[in-house]
Parts: C-alpha cells; structure tokens; sequence
C-alpha cells in the first residue's frame, strides 16, 4: 500500500551556522525520507528556517543590520550546505513568512475562542538602558544556592540548581551590565494543563521510545504548567493580533512554521486545494506525520505541539523521533576545545558522503548520545565503504570492460544473487525502524561475503587463458550484480554514489524493489571511482587549533598595541566557569628522566588512573637527580592541548610554584589520602 508520510526536522535557528549536531540529525531525517520514497511511498519532506526571537534580534543590532537580512543571509549558508550534504528537501521555507503569520493568527485565534488562552500579568527582569524585558538567559548573577558567581538568571552550571531570576544575587543585564529592575506586563498564557487527559491518552496510543517516555512520566507528574506564549516589544516575531505591543514567543510559532513549509510546498502543486490541505492537516488517518528532533527539544514537540494542534482542531504528530546528541571524540562540542564543527569547516575540506555513512553507521533508535570519533571516522569509511563496498566494483568492472562492456547473459551463482536479494526485506524493516547502524552491519556482512565470492573465484587467474574469457565476465557479472544489490541497499545513504552507479550500470537506484531481478545481458558504461580514501590529516583538520596556546595571555596581548609590552598588572580576574574548565588530576610520576640535549626538561611519565602520559616539564634545575621523583604524586592539568616540542610530545603539565628566574622551580606535592586519578578542585 502507498502511504502518505509527512516528515520535518527540527527548524535551524537562522542566527548561525549549522555545525555538526545539525548535520547528524539533517542526515537521519533524510536517509529515512530517501528511503520511504524508494520503497514508493508519497513521502514529503519539509523544512524551515527558525527565523524569530531574542537571540536573533539582539544578534542583527550587534551586527547593524535588520533581523530581516541577517535571517536570509543565515538562510542562503545554510541551503548551501544542505545542498552539498545532499539533503533532499521539498520544501525549505522560513517562519519569518506570510504563510506562516496567517497560520499562527489562524491557530491563536481558534485556540483563544475555544477559551484555551487566558491573560495574566507578570513580573520580570527589565534593562532600562537597554530598552526590554530581559529573557533569562540574558540575566547573569550569583547563584541563590550555592554562591558561585556570574550563573545564569534561571539555572546555576556550577549546582546546577534552577531558580526564578528575581531570586539571583547581584543580578545584571549582560546587555547594558546594568541592575535590571522589575516591571509587571500582561502576558498570554496558552493553558496546556487543560490537555493533560488527552496528552495522557495520545502518549499511550503512541509508540514512544523508551527515554523519552521515562522524560514525559517526569512531566506529568510534575504537572503541566500553563505556557507563556507571548513576549513584550522590542521582539523580532510576530505582533498577536489582538494584543498590540505584544509579540507570538519564538517557540509559539516556530512548529506552525512545519505548516507554514507545507503549506508553501502546496501552493506549488497544481490541484492541491484546500482538500489537500485537510488531507495532511486535519486527518489522522489520512497521512503520517513524523517529526525527527533532539531531546532537548522533546517537551515542545510532546506536549506543547501536539496540545496546540488538538486544541487548534487540526491532526496530532503520528509519532516524534527524537535522538540524542552528537559529541566529538567522546566530548561536548565546544568552541573553546576546537570542536564546534561547522558543516562549512566540513564540506570545504571533505565530501559528504562518508559522513552520511558514518553517521549512519553509528545511529539507532534511541536517545542515546553518539560519538563522532575522528579517528574511528578514517578507519570505518576506508575500511568498509572503500575496502569493502566500491572494492567489489572496482575488482569486477576491469574484467568486463575487456569483455566488450556488456554483462553476462546467466549468473554463475543465482543462489548468492537470491540470499543477497533477500535480504531487502530485513534491511528495509530496520531502515524503517531508524536502526540504521543494524542496518549497515547487515549490508557489510554481505560485502564481505561478496568480496570472498571474487576471491574464491580468481577472475584474474583465469583471465590469463583467453579460452575461459566467457567464465571470466560470467563472474564480473556476478560481482557487479551483488555490487548492485548493495548499492541499492545504501542508495539512501549514499545517494551521489548511487548516482554514479546508476551512471555505470545503466539502471536507476530508485526503487527498493529493483534488485529482486539481477541485471543481465546489459551493457556497462566505463568504471570511474566511485569514492576515494580519507586523509587522515584532512579529518584531523577539522578540528580547529587553538588559537592561542595560552587564553589568559591571548585576551592581554589582544589589548595591547603591536609592539608596546604588556604592563605589569594584577593577574585578571577570571570566572569560576573559566576555572571549571581546567581538569586538574592528581598523577603519580612512574618515571623521571634526564632529556638529552635539554638542560632545562626533566621527562616526566605519569599515571593518571588507567591512563599513562608523557609530560615535559622545564624543571631540571630545582630537579637535578629526577630519579628521586619517581613514587611522588604531582598535580597535573590533565586537559591541555597536547603540545608537539622537539623532545616528544608533551601531553599536559604539572603544577609548580615559581617566582622570580633563578628563584626556583617548586612541584606542588599532594597529601596522602588522594589516589591517582583524582580530580583537584
Ligand atoms: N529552532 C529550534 C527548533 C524549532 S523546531 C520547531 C532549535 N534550533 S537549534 O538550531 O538549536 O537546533 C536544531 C536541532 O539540532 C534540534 O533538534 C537540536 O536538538 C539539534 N541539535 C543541536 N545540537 C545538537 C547536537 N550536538 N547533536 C545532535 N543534535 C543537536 O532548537
Ligand atoms: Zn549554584
């Protein structure tokens, strides 16, 4: 049966660029589309720019242009890099439109006249400098909880306690780094408690993922607060009709902008009136509606969403696929370690194909974070995407060449072509159920097994002996077809590379179906590669270098002048989150040695926990016997860069107290009680 499916992914903020958490979640929403489009479903993918908000606002006045065009310059970025990571939608468009402001007036108009919105006056931060109620996040203070300084109005990373933003110590606007005062203001209030037997109801008819049913069993027992879903001006967003002054909250209109795309989408097609319209929008029969996210955004698209749509008499999501988030080489991305990559910093050096197949290689259902690891990224793609997969049509695309470029008319071995063949059933019930990892583990099982056939049968042995020409191409025939089979099974991962195949073997990748019958008899056009190597120095470039070795020295030399030196001044103040981020550990020096060639280093190995490191540490003058070193434990920042010197490569170092030159070089010692591997606070 042909389904109709409708499918988005979480709308991109247009105030920077996509980096590589975007990317993965683009990449899995887009495998399942190309997928459910192959099986012959009418599958429609829609997207947008999330174009409203604080963020936003404040970002185009820093930059002295209008939200406006730094909402479509953001926009042009990121089309371009969904083009090139191959990202099949029908529809992007923007919640900055005029379809959008109609669909968010409609929806508020009917969720108010259904009594679903109630007033209430509010009290909150205002920055009188600046001119604006102040979001949370724009509040910075001393945490009520714990006391540490400069934490955010509404949560403390240090206890990691949440508070309200009246309740901060010292509170200041980060806009004007003034004291905000508090003003009252009547706010909009959407009455999601009102939901809460239907969210009960629809969440059990649903076929939620684990986590994500453990989250909500959490908010409900928390109970459903009524949701503010208005801001005062200044506000880029749109103004509520019929509460001037008042802006739509970004998050209110932001969903109403997956309409808004479809809703663009159809005003593209001729003869999709307003039945079309009802047929996705109002049935819940009619078409599926998915929605692919991340976890941090499951409360809005869970509860909120599915409440607005139902009290706005429109369809509720079939299902919402959330998953987890991407880390880089087993960390948080983060600006500061170089490992916030952009899908730019990415595509200018590397294609997206292996990408495409890594994450798919790495990505299941569920909510769990997964890693990109930059060094497992080279081994899996050339391993198995090169060693394996274009291997097979490299190997056997020669030997029918030669034979005049036209395909066997018989397979040698129809029972290989029929298990491999067979295997479309299983591979496309994982696909669809997003176990794409199970998936490629499947598809290289058979690679593998396709690569032996080759191997048993020696094509290039008998290609010595021209009387067994014939056996020659009935074998490449037979490679190329399981080739072809494999091809298919990847075709959503990698569509380029299907392409080109297609190119070679004369045949779409278009339909999942396609392979049950081999393809014999055909002529093929000349090989060309497929896909090359990763260079490992490529991938590590994507990884930014610091930009300076030292921050706090980076943030003085910046001040000064070229040329001038530095005042000698009181070492500046930093903040504790600055702080936070040194791991200081203690480390048990397991060897000391003399450098040769240096007569300042002292060759320190040492053990961190399960973890040996080398460090050269500039201390042979207080130290000139390191051997009386070994057994003592030192403190050791555990996560500086790792540094390349002519001696090796130093991977930290450890804490000394210095004063003056010649005054001497003092290594911190740790008292007994602490084991290595411990962490120094
Ligand atoms: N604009 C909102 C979504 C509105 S949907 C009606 C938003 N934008 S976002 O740009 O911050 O995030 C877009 C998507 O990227 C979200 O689904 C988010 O979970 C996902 N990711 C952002 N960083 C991520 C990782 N590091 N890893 C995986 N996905 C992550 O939220
Ligand atoms: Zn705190």
């Amino acid at each position: 049966m042909r389904r109709r499916i409708l499918v988005t992914h979480a709308l991109p903020y247009a105030n920077g660029a996509l980096h590589f958490g975007h990317v993965f979640e683009s990449v899995q929403t887009d495998i399942w589309v190309r997928f459910m489009k192959m099986r012959g479903h009418d599958c429609l993918f829609c997207c947008a720019e999330d174009a409203h908000g604080t963020p936003i606002m404040i970002r185009a006045q820093q930059e002295g242009v209008t939200p406006e065009a730094l909402i479509e310059r953001t926009a042009q970025d990121h089309r371009r890099d969904y083009q090139e990571l191959l990202i099949g939608f029908d529809e992007f468009h923007s919640t900055h439109s005029q379809e959008n402001r109609r669909l968010t007036a409609q929806l508020y108009a009917t969720l108010r006249e259904a009594g679903y919105v109630r007033r209430q006056q509010i009290r909150q931060a205002y920055d009188e400098p600046a001119g604006m109620f102040l979001p949370d996040r724009y509040i910075r203070g001393t945490c009520p909880r714990c006391h540490s300084p400069d934490q955010y109005g509404d949560s403390c990373e240090v206890c990691g306690s949440t508070y309200s933003p009246a309740e901060l110590i010292e509170p200041r606007s980060t806009l004007s780094d003034t004291r905000p005062v508090w003003r009252d203001s009547e706010h909009l209030f959407f009455r999601l408690g009102a939901f809460e037997p239907m969210l009960r109801a629809y969440i059990d008819s649903g076929s939620l993922q684990p986590g994500v049913r453990a989250k909500l069993a959490e908010w409900f027992e928390a109970g459903l607060q009524d949701w503010d879903i208005s801001r005062d001006a200044p506000y880029f967003g749109f103004e509520v009709p019929d509460a001037p002054g008042k802006y739509f909250y970004v998050w209110f209109d932001a969903p109403i902008g997956y309409i808004a795309s479809f809703e663009r989408w159809r005003a593209r097609q001729s003869g999709a009136g307003a039945e079309t319209f009802d047929a996705y929008w109002r049935s819940e029969q009619a078409t599926e509606l998915y929605h692919f996210i991340g976890k941090d955004i499951t409360y809005f698209h869970t509860l909120f969403w599915p409440a607005v749509l139902h009290g706005a008499g429109l369809r509720r999501p079939t299902a919402v696929f959330a998953h987890g988030f991407l880390t880089i080489n087993g960390q948080k991305m983060s600006k500061s370690r170089g490992t916030f990559i952009t899908a730019r910093r990415y595509l200018d050096r590397l294609p997206a194909e292996p990408l495409r197949y890594y994450f798919a290689a790495k990505l299941g259902s569920g909510i769990e974070d997964v890693d990109f690891s930059a060094d497992d990224f080279v081994a899996r793609v050339n391993a198995d995407l090169i060693g394996k997969l274009v291997n097979i049509a490299s190997r056997c695309a020669a030997f029918i060449g030669r034979g005049g470029g036209q395909l066997a008319a018989a397979l040698p071995d129809p029972a290989l072509y029929a298990q491999f063949a067979g295997a479309a059933i299983r591979i496309a019930e994982l696909y669809e159920a997003r176990e794409y990892a199970a998936a490629v583990r499947e598809i290289m099982t058979l690679a593998d097994e396709a690569n032996r056939y080759i191997d048993r049968s020696k094509p290039w042995v008998l290609a010595r002996e021209p009387a067994r020409a014939s056996e020659v191409r009935a074998i490449a025939t037979q490679g190329l077809n399981l080739f072809r089979v494999l091809m298919s099974y990847l075709a959503p991962v990698l569509p380029g590379m299907a392409q080109r195949s297609a190119a070679f073997l004369g045949v779409p990748f278009e339909s999942w179906e396609a392979v049950s019958e081999p393809l014999l008899a055909s002529p093929i056009k000349a090989y060309e590669p497929l896909a090359t190597r990763l260079d490992p120095a490529a991938v590590a470039a994507l990884i930014e270098p610091p930009a300076n070795a030292t921050p706090a020295h980076a943030t003085t030399a910046a001040k000064v002048p070229a040329g001038a030196t530095a005042p000698a001044a009181e070492p500046a103040l930093i903040g504790i989150e600055q702080f936070a981020k040194l791991d200081l550990r203690v480390a048990h020096v397991e060897q000391a040695e003399l450098v040769e060639g240096s007569d300042k280093l002292l060759k320190l190995t040492l053990r961190v926990g399960a973890e040996q490191r080398t460090v050269f540490s500039g201390i042979r003058a207080s130290y000139p016997r390191p051997e009386q070193l070994i057994g003592r434990q030192v403190v050791l920042v555990a996560n500086l860069a790792p540094r390349k010197m002519r001696f090796g490569v130093s991977q930290g170092m450890v804490l000394c107290a210095s004063g003056e030159q010649g005054s001497g070089v003092y290594l911190l010692s740790v008292d007994a009680g602490a084991a290595d591997g411990m962490r120094v606070s």
